[in-house]
């Protein structure tokens, strides 16, 4: 039998989950710090909830969705994003009418996109996301791109770039959109087909293609930045404000149109700077979508959220040779020998285990100098020794594998002594 993870796919081997693992609680923790909650809505989704939020001319849309019909005959889609349907389920449930609003949730979970393999890009990836709805203040767009910057400083990251731009409002966009199809009309059979059908319906998606991204029609097209209406205009410089108040750099990129049709005034990317990060340097991205909960049913409700896939935060550390997910995760290696020790070691790691002390002993009665490659392999921070000699004192043996320091512990106060030796190990690896 020769089969393999489908194209796009990966397995996350126990000695990668513990980075995923340390990257979602920092996310959680984050999330909590800021107030926002969680939401998990179905992997699948009825096909027509993304062709009307991303919308029908995206290639999201076109060209990556894994739709299927069901036995039922329903068009059914592996969600390709995350916030369309936090969108539907905000409107479903009635979270607008909540006392508190803005409506803060986050989600984390896998999104499928058949889109060409490689390095940071899959067809199964795990985004985290937050949508804060119900409020148009920009003030939380500050907030939402700040919880983003956030994870990253937590997780280490130092190379980053913040790029934002203002899509604008209804009216401005109607206006850029006259002045797009006056520009690219004349020359459009120089376009791909792709192109050629955005001119009417979308010729803002034009500017994102990555087929013509070289035709010199595309740096002379009219920039939105030119159109923006004058509320427009004030609330991007609000969002501005607001950031240097939050201390948090950017870069304002005029050409920053975001691949999905949902947005209006704020869109940003976050970028890694790091060498060696491949083609690949996108993190996150998202912005404001004021109409979607209303074009989704719902009333009135401005929203804006952004989402990044923990792949590319990985290999962004990878990147810039970040050893924090190396850290010790194993307290105490229980190392035996003889049938008395062992029977010991069984009942002391399981003593471990009760008071939250990590740890782990052999089951395959290997030689001690074999039980302590192990425990060095695993990282462990201290190995326990249990001799005949120990037995007889009714103690064992504690050593710090960092520092080669040994103590003898008594048995009755082991617990006690082990974890103060945990904390002063903790303290000295800061
Ligand atoms: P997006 O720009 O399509 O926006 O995706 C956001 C992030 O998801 C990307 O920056 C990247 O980190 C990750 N991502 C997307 N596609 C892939 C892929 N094929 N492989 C690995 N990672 C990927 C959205 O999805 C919007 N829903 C964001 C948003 C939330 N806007 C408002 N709220």
């Amino acid at each position: 039998m020769d089969i393999k993870v489908p194209r796009g796919t990966q397995d996350i081997l126990p000695s990668d989950s513990g980075k995923w693992q340390i990257v979602e609680e920092l996310i959680r923790e984050t999330c909590s710090l800021f107030q926002y909650k969680e939401i998990r809505t179905p992997i699948f989704e009825h096909t027509e909830l993304f062709t009307r939020s991303v919308g029908d001319t995206t290639d999201i849309v076109q060209k990556e969705m894994y739709t299927f019909q069901d036995r039922g005959d329903r068009s059914l889609t592996l969600r390709p994003e995350g916030t369309a349907s936090t969108v539907r389920a905000y409107v479903e449930h009635k979270m607008f009418g909540y006392a508190d609003q803005p409506v803060k949730l986050y989600y984390m979970g896998p999104m499928f996109r058949y889109e060409r393999q490689q390095a940071g890009r899959y067809r199964q990836f795990v985004q985290f996301g937050i949508e804060a709805i119900g409020s148009a203040d920009p003030a939380i767009d500050a907030e939402v791109i700040s919880l983003a910057m956030s994870v990253y400083q937590k997780a280490g990251l130092k190379n980053l770039k913040l790029v934002i731009n203002s899509l604008g409002d209804t009216e401005s966009r109607v206006a850029h959109k006259e002045a797009l199809v006056n520009h690219f009309e004349p020359h459009i059979k120089e376009f791909c087909t792709d192109c050629q059908n955005r001119l009417q319906k979308n010729p803002l998606r034009i500017l994102d293609c990555k087929v013509d991204r070289n035709n010199p029609l595309m740096a002379s097209a009219p920039s939105l930045a030119d159109f923006l209406n004058d509320e427009s205009a004030t609330y991007f410089e609000k969002v501005k404000e607001y950031l240097t108040i939050l201390n948090i750099p950017f870069v304002v990129d005029p050409n920053l149109v975001r691949g999905l049709d949902y947005y209006n005034h704020t869109a940003f990317e976050i970028m890694s700077t790091a060498e060696g990060l491949g083609a690949i340097t996108t993190l996150a991205g998202g912005g404001r979508y004021n109409g979607l909960v209303e074009e989704l049913g719902g009333p009135e409700s401005p929203g804006i959220g952004f989402a990044m896939s923990i792949e590319r935060l990985l290999l962004a550390l990878e990147a810039e040779d970040n050893n924090w997910a190396t850290l010790s995760m194993l307290d105490v290696y229980v190392i035996s020998m003889g049938e008395a020790a062992k029977k010991k070691a069984v009942e002391l790691t399981n003593v471990f285990r009760q008071n939250n002390i990590t740890s782990e002993m052999d089951y395959l009665d290997r030689k001690i100098k074999t039980q302590m490659k192990s425990a060095d392999r695993m990282k462990a921070k201290f190995v326990l020794i249990i001799g005949d000699d120990e037995l007889e004192k009714e103690s064992v043996m504690l050593k710090n594998l960092s520092n080669g320091e040994q103590q003898l512990i008594p048995l009755n106060k082991l617990v006690e002594q082990v974890k103060n030796s945990i904390t002063a190990w903790v303290e000295e690896e800061k």
